[in-house]
């Protein structure tokens, strides 16, 4: 499973970066507002930084201009995926951008039908939103299960990007049932190593150690 990191904050990126846990790069206009820089700038910083892809989006809602915003996206660099939002016109830019070559995450999908539609449109990637259905009492982990069961039934190659997670048991769910990939927040990634019989554990050890008197360097 691939793990892209959910966020624009380029100390962040680099830290997890640094131990091998980032094989990709989410942003949204909401998390380039909250990183307060200039998009085409942090795009470009966080495509030094990463080589996987590189999620930007769109903010056109007809499809010429999402076009045109997805080239100029993507020249920021070589492993842009450009982001539409899956409505008619989203679709229409994703197959054209997809057709030029380019990688295509279509983002804010809430239905399996909606992840078919990408998937026909060229997508390179699906990003259903597993916690904001969560969020209206909808099981977003249903909807994981339903696209990848659909996608393997044609053999569909659009990778299934698990977005919207909040949770640790959001990433373990997604990849039980073989999502392609996760996109967290650094804070839940980070979260993956905790567990309290390892800190009681570790604990024990150096009170133990201790007694020995011993030293390793
Ligand atoms: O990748 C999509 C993600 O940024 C949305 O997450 O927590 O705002 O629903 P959230």
């Amino acid at each position: 499973m691939k793990f892209f990191v959910d966020t624009a904050e380029i100390n962040e990126i680099a830290e997890l970066n640094d131990l091998g846990m980032v094989d990709g790069v989410t942003t949204n206009p909401s998390l380039i507002m909250k990183s307060g820089r200039n998009i085409l700038e942090v795009t470009k910083e966080i495509c030094g930084i990463v080589s996987g892809p590189v999620s930007a989006e769109v903010v056109a809602t007809e499809a010429d201009d999402m076009i045109a915003e997805g080239r100029k996206l993507a020249k920021i660099a070589d492993n842009i995926a450009v982001k539409v939002p899956l409505t008619w016109a989203g679709l229409k830019a994703c197959k054209v951008l997809s057709g030029e070559g380019n990688m295509v995450n279509v983002t804010l999908c809430f239905s399996a039908n909606q992840a078919l539609l990408a998937a026909k449109a060229g997508a390179t990637f699906i990003s259903p939103f597993i916690g904001r259905l969560d969020d209206v009492n909808i099981d977003g982990m249903e909807l994981i299960a339903d696209i990848r069961q659909i996608y393997d039934n044609y053999g569909f190659e659009t990778q299934i990007l698990a977005a919207s997670i909040r949770t640790v048991n959001h990433i373990t769910d997604a990849a039980r049932i073989g999502a392609d990939v996760i996109t967290a927040p650094p804070s839940v990634i980070k979260k993956l190593a905790d567990h309290p019989l390892t800190d009681a554990g570790l604990a024990q050890f150096l009170k133990d150690w201790e007694k020995t008197g011993q030293k390793i360097l």
